[in-house]
């Protein structure tokens, strides 16, 4: 890293922009660039990329459609670049085999994100691998303990409806790797996410606030969730996904902000959580969770709804905690003891999942006293642990459970 540079070399960026009948192509070309990564590159050059993006995009978005905005094959540097619709029609970015990096240094960003794309119908993005060099931050930041959060999200998705996200790549995000929010019947396919275990913070895919959207063949580890659902996530089908190193898929939390949208219509199958924390796991706020700095305290916590969520066909690898409904969570142990969670969770499925557990207790549905889980649905589910069997913790959780599972679920 510590020649990548900020201070000197110049290296000549320039947009060539190609109109054709009835497509704006709009090309940001290094022309004399190293762009080996390696060289040192200026900072007027990084500023320099942050507008050729910016300015390459306003041709293609506004150009007649469908637009296209090409980062050519090579390696890069950028500052945090906005790119906002809406367009005249469908538009595409195409970064295939471009690896782009943001600066290390935290200081060199005032907004949340360090890509952030808003207000699109019907963009494809396809390839680039986007290296956010988050590793200084982790070391130095604790997001949750700061007022203001501005740590920026290698890539943030708001409001783009109808989209497709096609072989991207994000390493070492400062922040969570992708955000996708409000982003209504849209795909991502082959999406690649890597950072370290104990990178802070990295969620690699959270979702929130849309309808429809389906994740396919992907490969995520990371050192928070691997895919977290948020409030309004509603019929989202997440297939061919593996995750790992991370915290494995996880819906929530939920409950710790008044009027959140239902989490409803999760279909998860055919993944696997390879040395992971967690494999699947619902988790909400318990009633009177106090919470650090950001803010202050809950007095009561929220009501909430979750339902029609299935999780069929896991390969679970020594994962340590790999079924788990938690309606206590409390990450800074400062909740009102006693004081159950109001998020309703009914029609939940868990459905053959298999594998090594990293605990003895691999599954727990732990679960509310004041709104207990309805319809939870066990089957074909073999757990084990150091080659034998396992067991299983429940707490207001009504089961409906098929056939032989191991561990064996509690009876409600
Ligand atoms: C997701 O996949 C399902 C099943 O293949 C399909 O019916 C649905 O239309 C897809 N949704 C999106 C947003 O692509
Ligand atoms: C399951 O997902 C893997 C990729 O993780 C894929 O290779 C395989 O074909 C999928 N199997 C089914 C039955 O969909
Ligand atoms: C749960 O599933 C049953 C049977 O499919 C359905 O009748 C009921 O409305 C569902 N409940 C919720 C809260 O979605
Ligand atoms: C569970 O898996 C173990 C190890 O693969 C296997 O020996 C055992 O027969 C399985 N049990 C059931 C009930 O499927």
């Amino acid at each position: 890293m510590g020649k990548i540079g900020y201070i000197r070399s110049a290296v000549y960026l320039f947009l060539l922009l190609i109109a054709t009948n009835n497509a704006a192509i709009v090309d940001i070309k290094t022309k004399g660039a190293k762009g080996d990564g390696i060289t040192d590159d200026g900072p007027e050059i990084l500023t320099y990329i942050f507008i050729a993006i910016m300015r390459a995009w306003k041709e293609a978005c506004e150009g007649s459609p469908p637009g296209s905005l090409l980062i050519p094959p090579g390696n890069y540097m950028s500052l945090a670049v906005q790119l906002n619709g809406p367009c005249k029609g469908p538009i595409e970015i195409n970064a295939n085999g471009a690896t782009i990096k943001a600066p290390p240094e935290l200081a060199k960003f005032t907004t949340e994100s360090w890509f952030s794309i808003r207000g699109v119908d019907k963009l494809t993005m396809t390839g680039g691998t986007f290296d956010g060099q988050g590793q200084e931050t982790w070391k130095t930041t604790k997001c949750q303990e700061t007022t203001k959060c501005q740590i920026p999200v290698n890539l943030r998705f708001s409001n783009l409806r109808n989209s497709l996200f096609k072989d991207i790549t994000s390493i070492n995000s400062k922040n969570f790797h992708i955000s996708l929010r409000g982003s209504d019947n849209s795909r991502m396919e082959n999406i690649n996410i890597n950072a370290q275990g104990n990178s802070l913070n990295t969620d690699g895919i959270h979702i929130a606030k849309l309808n429809g959207l389906n994740i396919t063949n992907s490969k995520i580890g990371t050192g928070d969730d691997c895919i977290s659902f948020g409030e309004g996530s509603r019929n989202i089908r997440i297939e061919g996904v593996s995750c790992g190193p991370g915290h494995g898929f996880s819906i929530g939390s939920l409950g710790k902000f008044p009027n959140e949208e239902p989490v409803e219509g999760i279909l998860l199958k055919n993944c696997t959580v390879n040395r992971a924390i967690n494999g699947v796991r619902i988790k909400t706020w318990p009633n009177g969770a106090i919470n650090g700095v950001r803010i202050k305290t809950w007095p009561n916590s929220h009501p909430g709804i979750v339902r029609d969520i299935t999780f069929e066909n896991i390969i679970i690898n020594n994962v340590q905690n790999p079924v788990i409904v938690d309606q206590e969570y409390c990450p800074n142990k400062a909740c009102m003891k006693g004081a159950p969670s109001k998020v309703k969770l009914t029609n939940v499925s868990f459905r053959r999942i298999r594998g090594t557990s990293a605990s003895k207790v691999a599954m727990k549905l732990i679960c509310s006293a004041e709104v207990p889980c309805e319809n939870v649905e066990v089957a074909g589910i073999n757990l084990t642990f150091n080659g034998g069997p396992t067991n299983s913790q429940c707490t207001n959780a009504k089961t409906k459970t098929t056939g032989q599972n191991v561990p064996g679920v509690c009876a409600a």
